[in-house]
């Protein structure tokens, strides 16, 4: 079986999302990468306003952007895109 590629995890960094709630993502996001030691699994990186302001806080998992993404939304995220197959 091979190994999959990393999961390109991207945040919005620009000042709405980032003040809207993707400062908290972040460190949500670390620490469920880390609870999970998904730490190979997940290529982390930041990028900066992509005009979708006002759909914000936005968050890309593999290139599919997700809009308003709270902490409860992200939880569903990161358990259906990271979390490990039983
Ligand atoms: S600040 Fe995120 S799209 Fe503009």
């Amino acid at each position: 079986m091979s190994e999959k590629e990393p999961v390109e995890l991207a945040i919005c960094m620009g000042s709405s999302c980032f003040s809207r709630g993707n400062k908290r993502n972040i460190k949500l996001i670390k620490d469920y990468v880390e609870h999970h030691r998904l730490g190979d699994k997940v290529a982390l990186k930041g990028h900066l306003c992509e005009g979708l302001c006002k759909d914000g806080p936005n968050i890309t998992f593999d290139g599919s952007v997700f809009n308003a993404v709270d902490a409860d939304f992200l939880e569903l995220l990161l358990d259906q895109q990271l979390k490990p197959q039983e």
